[in-house]
């Protein structure tokens, strides 16, 4: 693999068992396996867990990175740069005078990440397009999916809230997609369906279970997994409708009781109002332990685009 764009690159899942290894190979590694290596971090989007966590990761292999975190106020981009035209520069042809031997890029339009791809001289990592995708989140997802039920078949899985906008669920189908017999219902507020593309992956898969915009009534089959998203503000043209729809799922702990024993909630964070704090403390609620996978499994995507797996 040169670049990591979409899940969709997962689909065969012996790309995707290997990949799983390689992060389970990596959980707690401190090693100078990249000394010498740029990442260039490339964010024109905000971001807390995905920019550390890379940088973190990066750091731990004993890398060493150079970012821009507002790159469309702080970069060239400013001035009437293009995306390619930056791309180029850092990654040159791939040869000796490159900034940067792997770029990370976050940025605000759907497609971005692949038009960047095709101008880049060395590996380039989505770290998700505007409503596009959002592959290596989906990838600490999944990753936590197994971790913590020990398989990533037969699973019942509810994703829940901004199925719209929100790129974590895109990239979350694909991989879901490649395990055998899971099966998946659906959670939203009205005006924030999932889109065609992804829904035609589910029912393709035959995977497709139903929908809802009911959170309580999604319970009610005892998914395995509720995955809970952010209502995605940013990607709202009108204030009113975002306005009309910011609460209308909310897990609470009257929700709880209708949780199954064994089942995990999951949630990419940032929260807002989706899951309230009190929920926190219940061992089924995953979400902070699924935010510490991101350390492994971007340890592992490096080790895969730089070291060929190593
Ligand atoms: C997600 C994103 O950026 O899409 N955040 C993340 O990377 N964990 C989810 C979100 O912003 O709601």
């Amino acid at each position: 693999m040169n670049h990591v764009i979409s899940t969709k690159q997962f689909l065969d899942r012996k790309v995707l068992d290997a990949f799983l290894a390689l992060a389970l190979d990596s959980e707690g590694m401190r090693a100078s396996y990249v000394g010498g290596r740029i990442m260039a971090s490339l964010f024109y989007e905000p971001s807390t867990r995905t920019r550390f966590s890379f940088e973190a990761a990066m750091l731990r292999l004993g890398g060493q990175v150079i970012s821009s975190d507002h790159a469309g106020s702080f970069s060239s981009a400013i001035k009437g740069e293009t995306l390619e035209d930056s791309i180029r520069i850092i990654s040159g042809d791939g040869g000796i005078n490159r900034y940067a031997d792997i770029i990370v890029l976050r940025h605000p339009e759907a497609g971005a990440a692949e038009r960047a791809a095709s101008v880049s001289g060395v590996p380039l990592i989505n770290a998700g397009d505007g409503d596009g995708e959002h592959p290596t989140q989906a990838l600490l997802d999944i990753y936590t999916i197994k971790k913590e039920l020990g398989r990533i078949d037969n699973l019942h899985v509810c994703l829940a809230g901004d199925l719209k906008y929100g790129r974590t669920v895109h990239s979350l189908i694909h991989l879901l997609a490649a395990g055998k017999n899971n099966r998946v219902t659906l959670a939203f507020p009205e005006p924030l369906d999932l889109p065609d593309d992804y829904r035609n992956v589910l029912v393709d898969h035959g995977m497709y279970l139903g929908e809802t915009y009911d959170l309580e009534d999604a319970l009610r089959d005892n998914p395995d997994v509720v995955y809970m998203t952010r209502v995605q503000k940013e990607r709202f043209d009108s204030k009113a409708l975002y306005d009309d729809v910011r609460n209308a799922f909310v897990f609470d702990e009257p929700l709880l009781s209708c949780l199954d024993q064994n089942a995990i909630l999951m949630h990419p964070l940032p929260r807002v109002n989706e899951i309230a704090p009190e929920v926190d403390t219940d061992p089924r609620a995953a979400y902070f332990r699924q935010a510490q996978n991101g350390l492994p499994v971007r340890i592992a995507l490096l080790r895969m685009l730089l070291l060929g797996g190593k």
